[in-house]
């Protein structure tokens, strides 16, 4: 997904884009994500931590990545990652990355089995691990388990 930075998206005289803009940005790309991989509704259930490294100004072109990593059972963590193109001379900058977890819902708003994830080569293999390991400790974290 990408966007372009406008004024209405920053807070005012300094021109730096607004964090609550990039969460929703964030959460609007990993949301389709999730929403392709289950072929329906999805609700976001958390987002992880989230560091903003570098200041995004107006002007500045914001280019969102994701992809599904892990799949449960109605639930899916995507990995979303930022990066900042300086329009006028290309250069690209590490901009944020960030975990969500969306739950697959029917019309009632009630859970719903997603689709297995195929791993399709090892990187999707190591990020279906890594993340596997993010989930029991955020679920610990949220008090819903003692254990995986
Ligand atoms: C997310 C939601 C559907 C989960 O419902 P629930 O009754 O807790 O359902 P369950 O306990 O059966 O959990 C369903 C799945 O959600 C996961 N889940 C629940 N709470 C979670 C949390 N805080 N973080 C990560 N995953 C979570 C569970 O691990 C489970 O995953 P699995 O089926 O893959 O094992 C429900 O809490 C909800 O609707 N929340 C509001 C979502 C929303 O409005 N989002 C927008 C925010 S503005």
């Amino acid at each position: 997904m990408t966007q372009i930075v406008m004024p209405g998206h920053t807070n005012g005289p300094a021109g730096v884009l607004f964090g609550g803009v990039m969460m929703q940005w964030i959460d609007v790309c990993a949301g389709v994500s999730a929403m392709r991989h289950s072929r329906g509704g999805v609700v976001t259930a958390s987002i992880d931590r989230l560091d903003f490294m570098v200041p995004v100004r107006v002007s500045d072109i914001v280019i969102l990545k994701s992809q599904v990593n892990f799949v449960r059972n109605t639930s899916m963590e995507v990995g979303c990652r930022v990066e900042t193109e300086c329009p006028n001379t290309g250069e690209v900058r590490y901009t944020t990355k960030a975990y969500l977890t969306f739950v697959a819902v029917d019309n009632e708003g009630r859970p719903r089995k997603a689709p297995p994830l195929e791993l399709l080569n090892e990187d999707d293999k190591k990020r279906a691990e890594q993340a596997a390991l993010r989930r029991v400790r955020r679920l610990q974290a949220a008090g819903k388990i003692n254990n995986g």
